[in-house]
């Protein structure tokens, strides 16, 4: 199914990220990970290339940009293309989580350098190839968290809220140019960022990452153009939540625009 598409997943050396690589290694697509620690992304190389997938692990933090220009460059080099970005990295912000009045807005500011400004600087160095190859799909990968004011939980939603807002005006400003932008929420998991957020707890009943590839999903909802017609831009509470619901999806179905590409 996703023969020779090349996909770049930020977070790719463990939990959600790894997972999605090598599902989607396995159905025939190159991936390229990348994480900061090389040691767990060399590993997590190996384990998709011991069932025959293909590879590329390339150390980088997504707050620097010369490492986010060294994938891109690289990615380039050795396959040529680039059809899919995950925004997958990210961090929980402090931890134990704190309430706002404990947020050292110094947390905060670095939790938006991880969850929303790494991802634009990614999406930015992508975007010129994808847009000369006539089509793209860029996925960031958000949480409900960007949209519930849950206690405890303000940088990281914040960041992720943020995040979402600007996958939304990314998908506004390039209607037209072929690359698709969404967001999509793959619910709670089993993974290391699981577990810092619940210190302690027994997080067995959560989704293994590997699930991932055939859940339900939350896809972002479309742009509402101004002065759309209803019930773009009516926006009580209830019905934007209608229209979360309509717009939950399978995985594999945010992904059908890779079959077109
Ligand atoms: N787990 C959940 O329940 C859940 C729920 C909703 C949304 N999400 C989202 O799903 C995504 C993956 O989460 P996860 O649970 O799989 O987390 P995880 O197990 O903590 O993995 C995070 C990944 O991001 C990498 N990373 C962190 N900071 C980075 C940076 N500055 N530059 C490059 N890579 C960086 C980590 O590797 P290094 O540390 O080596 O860099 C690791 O590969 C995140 O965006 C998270 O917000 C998770």
């Amino acid at each position: 199914m996703l023969n020779d598409k090349v996909i770049l997943i930020t977070g790719g050396s463990r939990g959600l990220g790894k997972a999605l690589a090598k599902a989607f290694a396995a159905e025939g697509a190159k991936v390229v990970i990348a994480a900061r620690h090389a040691d767990t992304l060399e590993s997590a190389k190996r384990e998709i290339e011991a069932s025959g997938g293909t590879a590329l692990a390339l150390a980088a933090d997504v707050t620097q940009p010369q490492d986010i220009a060294r994938i891109v460059d690289t990615t380039i080099e050795r396959f040529g293309r680039i059809d899919v970005l995950i925004n997958n990295a990210g961090t929980l912000g402090p931890t134990p989580r704190p309430s706002l009045i404990d947020t050292d807005p110094d947390a905060l500011l670095e939790t938006f350098r991880i969850n929303t400004v790494g991802p634009l600087r990614v999406t930015q160095a992508v975007l010129p190839r994808m847009i000369e190859q006539g089509g793209g799909l860029v996925i960031n990968v958000t949480s409900d968290a960007a949209r519930g004011a849950y206690p405890e939980w303000g940088a990281y939603g914040a960041s992720k809220a943020a995040l979402e807002l600007i996958g939304l005006t990314w998908a506004a400003e390039l209607e037209g140019t072929g690359v698709r932008v969404v967001n999509v929420d793959p619910g709670d998991l089993q993974t290391d960022m699981h577990q810092a957020a619940f210190p302690g707890e027994d997080i067995s009943d959560r989704a293994l990452p590997e699930s991932s590839r055939s859940r339900r999903v939350r896809d972002s909802p479309p742009t509402c153009r101004v002065g759309a017609k209803p019930p773009c831009g009516t926006d009580s509470a209830r019905a934007s939540e209608k229209r979360a619901a309509a717009w939950r999806l399978n995985l594999a179905k945010v992904l059908e625009p890779w079959n077109a590409l």
